[in-house]
């Protein structure tokens, strides 16, 4: 007797059967923009190292987190330039520094968009590292982990006044996310989320970014603190730690090259997981583009669906405000 082939193929047929089988959307609502604000009025300044990306500064900022909240994104995520640095970072917890005032701008234009700050230092110290240096020889365990996490709190609280949603900290500082839970619960912010960079590695995809916010590290590099590409399980660890430090949700960091991180993290927590398309994972796919390579639109698509596939709730990326465009205009999910 012989048996039928077996055949997978049916179900591929017409569009509508693809959807009827399909087992992961990437929605708007999946969606996180980046956005970066300098210091200056009506700025809207094209980041050359990614395409389509913007400086904006606190009185336009609105506007994109308009287009955001139209689009059915539900939360940007800021990062700031500030006009001065300085060896602790200090513009980083100034109330009337760049990211306070474009938090409370992005509000007041979409008041139910969700404001997440980055949280880090390296934009605001003039030596580019993401916390205090030891004054020892660089490549020595340069940045010292405690006297950083109380300036860590301090901009967590500072943000909270400005009116964040949540604080994402990407530093990777031991003990982050207890320090910043303490500190905003003992200031009367319990309501404030924490989006903890858990599993952040130091990648060389980080490079378009450095140049977009003017935060590359004047000399050695982050390997330091951020973790070893090569170390997996250390990530489950590090996701732990913060989980257990009371973090409300979770990040891998890139996303496309650790996709087997981002499953087994989602094997781990019961905590919704965000995972971070870096900028190096998208202006790679834009410059393939725009060599005309590839169909840049496609892949990033494509590559946004990996990230939900491998098992992230949470999506952060360049492309969103593109997808969820795309998505409106066409339906494609
Ligand atoms: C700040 C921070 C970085 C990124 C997000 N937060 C830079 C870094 O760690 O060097 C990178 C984001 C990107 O590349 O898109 N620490």
């Amino acid at each position: 007797m012989t048996f039928p082939i077996d055949r997978p193929r049916r179900l591929r047929r017409t569009a509508s059967l693809r959807a009827l089988v399909r087992e992961t959307d990437v929605l708007p609502r999946h969606l996180i923009q980046p956005l970066f604000v300098e210091e200056g009025t009506g700025v809207r300044r094209p980041i050359s190292s990614l395409a389509g990306q913007h400086r904006w500064s606190p009185d336009t900022v609105g506007e994109i987190a308009v287009s955001c909240d139209e689009v059915g994104i539900p939360a940007v995520l800021l990062f700031g330039i500030p006009a001065e640095k300085d060896a602790t970072g200090s513009g980083a917890w100034a109330d009337d520094g760049v990211v306070q005032r474009a938090v409370r701008a992005v509000r007041e234009a979409a008041p139910n968009l969700t404001i997440v700050c980055d949280l880090c230092l390296c934009e605001y110290t003039s030596h580019g590292h993401c916390g205090v240096l030891s004054g020892r020889v660089l490549g020595d365990g340069e940045v010292l982990n405690d006297p950083t996490l109380e300036l860590y709190a301090r901009t967590a609280l500072s943000y909270a006044r400005a009116g964040a949603d949540i604080v994402a900290p990407s530093g990777m500082m031991d003990g982050t996310v207890a320090a910043l839970r303490t500190a905003l619960d003992g200031a009367d912010h319990e309501q404030v989320a924490i989006l903890s960079y858990a599993v952040k590695y130091a990648s060389a995809f980080y490079g378009p970014f450095r140049e977009a916010a003017d935060s590359a590290p004047q000399q050695g590099d982050r390997r330091g603190y951020q973790m070893d590409p090569a170390n997996g399980r250390e990530g489950l660890r590090e996701a732990s730690l913060d989980e257990r430090e009371g973090a409300d949700m979770l990040m891998v960091k890139p996303a496309g090259p650790y996709l087997d991180v981002i499953a087994r993290v989602r094997a781990q927590t019961d905590l919704p997981l965000a995972a971070y398309q870096v900028s190096g994972e998208y202006a790679s796919v834009c410059a393939a583009g725009a060599a005309g390579w590839m169909d840049a639109d496609a892949a990033l698509l494509e590559s946004v669906r990996g990230i939900r596939r491998a098992g992230a709730d949470i999506v952060i990326t360049y492309a969103a405000l593109d997808l969820a465009r795309r998505h409106r205009d066409t339906g494609v999910t």
